[in-house]
């Protein structure tokens, strides 16, 4: 990755302001837990995994704002801070799971300091950011064998460095089939209404030497039908217990086209962004987004004042079009139902 997207600096969360790009490179220090929560509400930091380290770095954030000794107001206030946290964007579990994470430590050191208490909690923050890094390597070291030599890989969204800790999922598969001498060419579509792929995959893998060509979202379909593509690449938000991925609204676009012209499509997703708690991807909630984000994105007014816009920010992919989820545990083929509970367990 040419640069950290998100990391603790003494006090204060320095992150990407991601809206920003590709125009300009602008770092944030970020020093409580409201500026973080508008941070990850508004797509300055985004992308599952750097959601959950940053609310994680939130909590730790709002542990340092409180003043004064007593535990039990201190738990409290934290306990808002979480709150506050989780109401920021629905669809992506590892939100949720980091903060779950949090809240276990907080609750878990009943009779300890509040400076102990405070310590631990940066501790879990820390080590929730160290365990992606490790998990992007392992994924990526597990979906380069998919990857054959040379490949065309046709991506959405952004599922790469400024997504994770490290180098990202679906493209941490393409840094790592390239750090191993793959010849990998990047089909990455644009997006649309917030352009993650045209203005942050194309960005990173441009800045990392990885030959890229954006494309408009519609643009799939005749690719395929041309021979262009290899593979799909995706990450994940949420996935279900049965294998049902919610992904960047346009994901399931890409899997029914896949699956028309006989293309591999790979999700690419560590553990904590499973929930097994959902038997089926029906029961994910799927975050809406402001209209104008179609209507005048980027300030720019491209429909009618007053035209009604509908803007889901994530779809359902329906596990039966996924050819295979590449976890850091290793590689889950159908059924997906029995493998994923199979795998979860393996140490
Ligand atoms: O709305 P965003 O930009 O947070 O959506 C991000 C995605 O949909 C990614 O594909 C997903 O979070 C996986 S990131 C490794």
């Amino acid at each position: 990755m040419p640069v950290k997207t998100i990391e603790w600096l003494d006090g204060k969360v320095r992150i990407i302001d991601q809206t920003q790009l590709p125009t300009r490179l602008v770092y944030l220090d970020i020093q409580d837990p409201e500026t973080m929560a508008e941070a990850i509400k508004s797509l300055r930091i985004r992308g599952a995994p750097a959601i959950g380290i940053a609310a994680a770095f939130g909590v730790v954030l709002g542990a340092y704002q409180f003043r004064g000794s007593d535990p039990t107001a201190f738990r409290r206030h934290v306990a808002t801070v979480i709150e506050k946290l989780a109401n920021t964007r629905p669809t992506a579990v590892n939100l949720f799971w980091a903060l779950e994470r949090m809240r276990r430590v907080l609750f878990f050191h009943q009779t300890e300091p509040v400076e102990e208490i405070r310590a631990k909690l940066l501790a879990e923050a820390q080590k929730i950011l160290e365990e992606d890094k490790d998990t992007c390597r392992r994924m990526g070291y597990y979906g380069a064998q998919l990857l054959p030599d040379p490949a065309t890989v046709l991506t959405h969204c952004n599922a790469g460095g400024l997504a994770t800790a490290d180098f990202g999922t679906a493209l941490g598969v393409i840094y790592a089939a390239y750090e191993q001498g793959k010849r990998i060419r990047v089909f990455a579509d644009e997006t649309r209404p917030l352009l993650q792929g045209a203005r942050l995959t194309a960005w990173e893998l441009q800045a990392s030497g990885i030959d890229v060509t954006v494309i408009c979202d519609n643009m799939a379909a005749f690719l395929m039908q041309q021979g262009k593509i290899d593979c799909v690449l995706v990450g994940a938000d949420r996935i279900a217990r049965n294998g049902d991925v919610a992904n960047k609204i346009g994901t399931y676009n890409l899997a029914v086209l896949a699956h028309y012209h006989k293309i591999p499509f790979y999700v690419v997703a560590p553990f904590s962004s499973f929930d097994l708690t959902l038997a089926t991807g029906q029961q994910i909630p799927i975050e809406q987004r402001s209209p104008e984000e179609v209507t005048e994105g980027f300030g720019v007014r491209t429909a009618p004042p007053g035209v009604n816009a509908y803007n889901p920010a994530f779809d359902l992919t329906p596990h039966n079009l996924v050819t295979a989820i590449i976890t850091e545990k290793g590689i889950i083929r159908p059924p997906f139902t029995k493998n994923i509970a199979r795998l979860k367990n393996k140490a």
